[in-house]
Order: structure tokens, then C-alpha cells, then sequence
């Protein structure tokens, strides 16, 4: 369908739009639970139940984001063309496919892709390895800090005395515990909470530079890429660089 003397492309199917959406929920509520989390002594948040609630809370939503980036990860080999991962991260020509790009949008016309540009691919393909990143590490505090699944019953059954069922141990109270081992677990836990945290500042970092690039392309190149995560659909004059006849 054309209007005027534009042109519809379809590039971004169902299941990545759903997931692009979800994730950005996800991420929004993850960092603000986050944030309430690490400033809770200075918003006068000071029981270990709220603290432990707060985690709760933040991991119930880690698991749906940790969903959702699973089955992206796999609907990067099974889903539509531009949706798939030979498509997104850097291989074979792409630092010539970076150069042409970065010439051209100095140029009076830019490149227009269907599917991600070169630096949309680079932003991209950080974001979900801080993405996985966050999931992994994510999880495995959820298992040391709340006994939390998937790791969260391995976890208890090790730390537990042998006189107390590993169900009836408590986050933030040593009854029942064997305390070489909560001190063992706690060296083992303590890098997965550094990455977690320095992760995510690179990771809102990153989500702000994607914004300003997003707007940045779609004021200067067109092709309609903010609707197209709602619709689906890209607008061009001419045809995208990225489209075989
Ligand atoms: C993009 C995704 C995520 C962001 C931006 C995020 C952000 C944060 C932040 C800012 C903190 C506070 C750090 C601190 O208190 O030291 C935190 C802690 C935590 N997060 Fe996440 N998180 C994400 C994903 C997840 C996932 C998927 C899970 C597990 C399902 C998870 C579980 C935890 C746990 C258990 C803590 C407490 C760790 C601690 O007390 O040090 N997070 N997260």
C-alpha cells in the first residue's frame, strides 16, 4: 500500500513488537523498584520485611522480563527476517556497512534501513547483552538473597543446619543456618550484585543514547521507525538499502 509517494514496508512482526514493549515495561518498573532499593535507608525504608518485600517484588517482574528475553532470544533463529540475530549483530561486512552509513548520514541523503542501521545494530546488540546480563546475575541474587527459584532451593538446602528443613529458613536470619556457609555464600554472591548494579547504570545510560538516536534518525532519515514498533510498518520515499528485490 502506498500513500502519496511513500511506500509500506512490513519489518518488525508481532512477536518482536510484543517484546520490545513488554521489555520496556519490564526494564521502567525493574530500575525504579531497583532505585527504591538501593536508596531504601534514605527514603526511611528500614524493616527487613519491606526489604524483603521490595526484592519480592522486583524479582516477580525480573521473571517476566527474564520470559520475554528468553523467548526473544530464541525468536532470534526462528522469527522473521529482520528479527533474526544474523541480521542484528555485527558480522561479516559490517565495519564497511558502519563506514557507508556514517558517510552518508553527514551526506544530504542518509541511508534509510528497513530493519536496524549499523548503529542501531551496535546499540542493539548491547543492550541485550546487558539484557542477559542483568537476567543472569539477576537470578542468581534472587536464589541468595530470597531463596528464590531457579536456584533458590540449591541454595537453602546448602546453607541449612542438619536439624532445620531447608523450607523453614528465612531471608536475613541466621536460625537454622550453618554460619561458615551463609559466609561462604555471601563471597560467593557479592560479584553478581557488583555487575548487577554497574550493569544497569550502562544500561540506562544506553537506553537514553537509543532514545536520542531514535529520534535522531526519524527526524533526519523518516521512515517512520517509532510508529513502526507499534504498527509493524516503515514509510519510504525510496527503497531501504536492506531489501532484496
Ligand atoms: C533490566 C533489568 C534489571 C534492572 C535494570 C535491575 C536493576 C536493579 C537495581 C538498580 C538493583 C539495586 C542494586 C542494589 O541494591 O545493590 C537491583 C537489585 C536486585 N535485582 Fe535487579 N534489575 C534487573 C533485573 C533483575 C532480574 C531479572 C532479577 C531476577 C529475577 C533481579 C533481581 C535482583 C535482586 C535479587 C536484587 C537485590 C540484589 C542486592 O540486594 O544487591 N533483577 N536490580
Amino acid at each position: 500500500m502506498s500513500s502519496a509517494n511513500f511506500e509500506e514496508y512490513k519489518v518488525w512482526d508481532a512477536s518482536t513488537r510484543v517484546f520490545h514493549w513488554v521489555n520496556f515495561i519490564c526494564v521502567v518498573l525493574l530500575i525504579f523498584v531497583g532505585m527504591v532499593m538501593l536508596y531504601k535507608k534514605e527514603l526511611g525504608i528500614v524493616s527487613i520485611d519491606a526489604k524483603i518485600a521490595l526484592k519480592t517484588v522486583h524479582v516477580i517482574v525480573g521473571y517476566i522480563f527474564s520470559f520475554n528475553v528468553l523467548w526473544r532470544l530464541v525468536w532470534g533463529f526462528i522469527g522473521s527476517k529482520y528479527a533474526r540475530w544474523k541480521n542484528i549483530f555485527p558480522g561479516k561486512g559490517f565495519i564497511k556497512q558502519l563506514g557507508d552509513y556514517r558517510v552518508s548520514i553527514k551526506s544530504s541523503s542518509p541511508q534509510q534501513y528497513l530493519g536496524h542501521n549499523p548503529l542501531g545494530r551496535l546499540a542493539v546488540s548491547l543492550m541485550i547483552l546487558l539484557l542477559i546480563t542483568m537476567m543472569v546475575t539477576g537470578l542468581v541474587r534472587a536464589g541468595t538473597d530470597i531463596y528464590y527459584p531457579p536456584l533458590g532451593s540449591f541454595v537453602a538446602e546448602y546453607i541449612v543446619d542438619a536439624n532445620t528443613s531447608p523450607d523453614d529458613i528465612v531471608p536475613y536470619n541466621s536460625a537454622g543456618t550453618v554460619k561458615s556457609k551463609v559466609s561462604e555464600l555471601k563471597s560467593f554472591k557479592k560479584p553478581f550484585g557488583v555487575i548487577h548494579l554497574y550493569s544497569a547504570y550502562i544500561l540506562m545510560f544506553i537506553i537514553i543514547v537509543h532514545i536520542y538516536f531514535v529520534i535522531r534518525a526519524e527526524r533526519k532519515e523518516g521512515g517512520s521507525l517509532i510508529s513502526a514498533m507499534f504498527t509493524g510498518k516503515k514509510l519510504f520515499k525510496q527503497k531501504p538499502v536492506d531489501i532484496e528485490d
